[in-house]
């Protein structure tokens, strides 16, 4: 299939695995490139410039095909060193990075004179519009049903999706709810050139996660999320568990009195335990409603090819099918 995100990016698939704190390690990006998809390392998750600098080699020997870094900007007790960490991505010669959280106008200059392209996450049309304005090559449209950082909109993409289609000039994918043929064509139908998912990749077989992790999402249905964070200005979607449950009584007892302070057992060093030691009820840890449509753990090469070629069997029988009828 050929759209604007894959000229863009030079790849096979208008499919983009989003970048997950702990979940995208070479093993994951490589695998989602090595497939025809854009794989992404997570920044944050290596924290210093010399261990990213090492993941993207070991990601470069795993895949010759072209793979993003992400890096998100978020409120943090300890701030990253972001000059440090955009170096390595402009010095290992990444040639993607996708941005998330506040917009990324005080790195633009530095990742465009290398060349680089950008695609910044964002949940409403307003910040799709700044990301266009400072000069980001795509966007990546998160609904409210998205795994992490909906924002504070609650728009879902059935509507966040066209009214971006409306406004903006650059290609955008849709993020949030995506899992098979059937998001692939309606986020087409939608306006976007493709589609970012999160949640989806956790549960394949390349993800260097813990089993639990796969099993629990398998597990999961379209119910099993929660919000929380929402009185910090904070919102992310979590799977629920005993942790977040523990979570959600203290801001109903606290109310808009809450301080990140108060729920730091819940939140803090919880992704190490979920991802790698498979205590899944640690503490919150990101999770799309789209839990609901994840019933097996396949190969990411299984999943992205089952995707395509639903999405053609939908495109050229179903909806073809009814305009001949
Ligand atoms: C476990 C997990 C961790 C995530 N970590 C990050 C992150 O560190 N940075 C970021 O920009 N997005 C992060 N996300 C959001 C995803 O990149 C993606 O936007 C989102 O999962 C899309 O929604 P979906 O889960 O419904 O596919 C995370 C999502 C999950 C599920």
């Amino acid at each position: 299939m050929k759209t604007q995100i894959t000229e863009l990016f030079g790849i096979e698939h208008p499919i983009i695995q989003g970048g997950m704190h702990f979940v995208g390690l070479a093993e994951l990006a490589s695998a989602v490139s090595n497939a025809g998809g854009l794989g992404i390392i997570t920044g944050l998750t290596q924290g210093t410039p010399e261990k990213l600098a090492a993941e993207i080699a070991r990601c470069q020997e795993m895949t010759d095909k072209p793979f993003g870094v992400n890096m998100t900007f978020l409120p943090a007790l300890r701030p990253p060193d972001y000059p440090g960490l955009f170096k390595v991505i402009i010095d290992s010669g990444v040639k993607v990075v996708e941005t998330a959280g506040n917009n990324p106008a005080q790195w633009m200059p530095m990742l465009k004179d290398a060349g680089i392209k950008v695609i910044h996450k964002c949940t409403a049309v307003r910040h799709a519009l700044k990301a266009e304005r400072i000069g980001c090559d795509a966007v990546s449209v998160d609904g409210f049903e998205c795994g992490g950082h909906p924002g504070e909109d609650d728009i879902p993409n059935f509507i966040l999706l066209p009214r971006a289609g409306e406004e903006l000039k650059i290609p955008f994918v849709a993020s949030g709810g995506m899992a098979d043929g059937r998001s692939l064509v309606a986020a087409l139908a939608l306006g976007a050139d493709g589609i970012n998912m999160g949640t989806r990749f956790i549960a394949t077989q390349e993800a260097p996660v813990h089993a639990n992790v796969k099993q629990a999402l398998v597990d999961a249905s379209e119910l099993d999320t929660r919000l929380i964070m929402r009185g910090l200005r904070n919102t992310e979607r979590v799977l629920n568990n005993a942790g977040v449950e523990r979570l959600v009584e203290k801001e109903k007892a606290l109310g808009a009195s809450i301080k990140i302070e108060d729920i730091l057992p819940e939140v803090a060093g919880i992704y190490p335990r979920v991802m790698k030691d498979g205590d899944i009820s640690a503490g919150a840890w990101s999770c799309g409603m789209v839990a609901g449509l994840i019933h097996d753990v396949p190969t990411v090469k299984e999943l992205i090819d089952r995707i395509m070629s639903e999405a053609e069997a939908i495109i050229t029988r179903r909806l073809a099918g009814m305009q001949s009828a």
